[in-house]
This record gives C-alpha cells, sequence and structure tokens, in this order.
C-alpha cells in the first residue's frame, strides 16, 4: 500500500532527520513525504530519496492533505496541531511529551504493548526515549515475574538534547581541550569530561520531569497503576544512546536462567556481554547485559541496558507504530 501522504513535522532536528532516513531504509509505503520546521528554516531543502523536499512551516490546513504526521517539534507545536491533525482524518504518531498521559492517547511501545494500538483515535504518543530502553528490557522479566518496584539510573546522551545538545557537547569538548569553553546554554551545567546530574527543571518535589516519567509512562505502558519507580536522570557526555542500570523487585522469586532466558526471547532487545552507547548507537535493538542477582533479595536482580535513543527511543518506535497503524486502516 503506497497511497500514504506522509507529513515530518520537526524534518530538521535530530529526530525529524532519522525519520526521513528510517522511511528510505525501511521502504516505508510513502506515496509523498512533505518536511516542516519552523520559519527560520521554510524554503530550505532537505535531500530525500535522490531529490530535495522543501521545508515548509506548518499550519492547520496541510493536514487534511497528510495521512499520516509525525511530530518531532516539541510540546508546543504537537498542543498547537496534533488533535485537529487527528480530528481531520490524519493518523498522528507524536514524540513530544505532550498527549502520552492523556486517557484517549495510547502510548505504545509496539514490542510491548500494540494493543493499546486497538480503537485509537488518530492520535498516538510514542513514549519518553528513556523510558523506551528501560521498558523493553525491563517488559519480559515483568511477564516472568511480575514487576512491584524499580530503581533507575539513566545515562543520557547529549544528542537526547536534540541537535543543538550535540553540538555544545562537541563544540565545548573543543572549547575545553583549547582552553576556551563556553558556558552551557543547553544542559545545566557543562557536559565535556562531566557527568550532570540534572536533566530539566528540578520541582517542588527535588525531582525532575524526565525522572517522573520513567514513573508515570512505565506504568501505563505496563499497565501496572502502582508500580514503585525511583529514577535519577543523568546526561553524559556520549554522543547518542541512553544507558539504564535498572534494579527490579518483583511479586515472584526470580529465577536467573529463566531472567536471561526470558531477555533472549524478547523481541526489540539483544543480549551484549557489555553494553555500551557505542555498540548500541544505530542499531534498532536495544542492547541487554550485566545481568545480576541480588545477593540480599531473591526477588530482585539488576541489569544494564542501552538503546540508541534517536533511533528506537525516538524516530524507529514512531515508524514501528506508523506501520501498525496503516496495516490496521
Ligand atoms: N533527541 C532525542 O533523542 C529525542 C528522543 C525522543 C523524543 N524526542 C522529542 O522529539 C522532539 C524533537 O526533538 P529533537 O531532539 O529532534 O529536537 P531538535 O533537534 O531541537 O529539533 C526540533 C525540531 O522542531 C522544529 N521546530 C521548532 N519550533 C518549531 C515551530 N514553531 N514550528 C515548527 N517546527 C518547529 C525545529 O525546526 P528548526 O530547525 O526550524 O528550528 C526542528 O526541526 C521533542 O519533542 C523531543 O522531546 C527527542
Amino acid at each position: 500500500m503506497s497511497d500514504i501522504r506522509v507529513g515530518v513535522i520537526g524534518a530538521t532536528g535530530a529526530v525529524g532527520r532519522e525519520m526521513l532516513s528510517l522511511i528510505q531504509e525501511r521502504r516505508f509505503p510513502a506515496r509523498e513525504v512533505r518536511v516542516f520546521a519552523s520559519e527560520r528554516s521554510a524554503g530550505m531543502t532537505i535531500p530525500f530519496a535522490g531529490g530535495d523536499l522543501i521545508v515548509e512551516v506548518p499550519s492547520e490546513e496541510v493536514f487534511g492533505d497528510l495521512d499520516l504526521a509525525l511530530f518531532s517539534a516539541g510540546g508546543r507545536v504537537s498542543r498547537a496541531f496534533a488533535r485537529a491533525a487527528s480530528r481531520a482524518g490524519c493518523m498522528v504518531v507524536d514524540n513530544s511529551s505532550a498527549f502520552r498521559m492523556e486517557d484517549d492517547v495510547p502510548l505504545v511501545v509496539p514490542e510491548i504493548n500494540a494493543a493499546a494500538l486497538d480503537g485509537h483515535r488518530n492520535l498516538v504518543a510514542n513514549p519518553n526515549c528513556t523510558t523506551i530502553v528501560n521498558a523493553l528490557a525491563v517488559a519480559p522479566l515483568h511477564d516472568a515475574f511480575r514487576l512491584r518496584r524499580m530503581v533507575v539510573a539513566s545515562y543520557q546522551a547529549a544528542s537526547g538534547a536534540g541537535a543543538a545538545g550535540l553540538a555544545e557537547l562537541m563544540g565545548g569538548t573543543r572549547g575545553h581541550l583549547e582552553g576556551d569553553e563556553s558556558p552551557p546554554e543547553v544542559f545545566a551545567a557543562p557536559l565535556p569530561f562531566n557527568v550532570v546530574p540534572q536533566i530539566g527543571a528540578v520541582g517542588e518535589d527535588g525531582g525532575t520531569d524526565e525522572e517522573a516519567k520513567m514513573g508515570t509512562e512505565t506504568r501505563k505502558i505496563l499497565g501496572v497503576p502502582d508500580l514503585e519507580v525511583v529514577c535519577t536522570c543523568v546526561r553524559v557526555p556520549v554522543a547518542r544512546a541512553h544507558g539504564v542500570a535498572s534494579t527490579l523487585w518483583f511479586e515472584r522469586p526470580v529465577d536467573m536462567k529463566r531472567a536471561r532466558a526470558a531477555l533472549d526471547q524478547a523481541p526489540g532487545i539483544r543480549w551484549h556481554d557489555l553494553p555500551t552507547p557505542r555498540a548500541a548507537s544505530a542499531r534498532d535493538e536495544v542492547l541487554v547485559g550485566r545481568l545480576r542477582a541480588v545477593p540480599f533479595d531473591e526477588r530482585a536482580l539488576t541489569l544494564f541496558a542501552v538503546g540508541d535513543q534517536v533511533r528506537k527511543g525516538a524516530a524507529l518506535n514512531a515508524l514501528q507504530i506508523a506501520e501498525r497503524l496503516i496495516a490496521d486502516r
């Protein structure tokens, strides 16, 4: 079926560019692809499938001429257009956090909860990138032993803060080595040769939005409303791919052989003896390793997972959702 007219909103950004390359790589059934960004980029061209696409500025009217809109231009743009687009009959997959927790919006990682797409109302949310990486490793273990609690520390790449984040890491690293580093604009503290244990603003409870998402979104994806979650999100000077160190407590005692078998058989993840961001970059699968029992609790285990957050954490997951929406049309 190649009658799909696709719009990529945020096409000049880190996620948008990845979407355009995945549309080609996966031979996504698009009859037409249109690209949208801010006024700053209007009229510029983006190479695509041997030609050039001209960047447009989104308006409500354009969505009547699209069958599928892939939003990755931040929450403000999604809030401005996504609901109206879905009402106009355009299927929307949104990468921002604007609608993730709305009751009528499925929050989907296809390998885990594709069934949540049943009865969708043309608007589906892509989960937070760190949540996707962690959830893919955790879901098969939840199926085996029933997850009750998790304590997570993330190791998040600079490109998680978009094209500007990656540029700040690269430019800052050069500046630091040459003794001429500018103050950070994207990150809360200088990222080169550092780790920054704060992503986004700190709220009244001392936590950040990024940390809260790990709890709220994982509960919705796994369908465990009382799941106990503590998360510390940390930015690390890595270009691409987010890591998570995740310690999990279950209802049932853990059989480590069965845990490993569950991870080996699960879709979307791959066992790796030493999962690193560089090993995970540009790969579809999330890499999982460092699986260990917790010596003082037979109902717990701990692991490390890492996944390309621009790809599986955003663009790829969105396209996989879109492929299912199209197949079910
Ligand atoms: N980066 C990641 O790893 C990641 C992972 C998961 C989810 N996300 C989410 O995906 C979204 C995009 O992230 P990103 O990392 O790709 O950001 P980015 O690199 O900063 O790109 C942002 C994109 O949004 C466009 N944009 C900004 N304001 C706009 C407006 N008023 N109208 C139309 N387009 C506008 C930008 O266009 P201009 O170039 O013209 O400014 C650019 O194309 C965000 O919601 C983010 O939270 C990102």
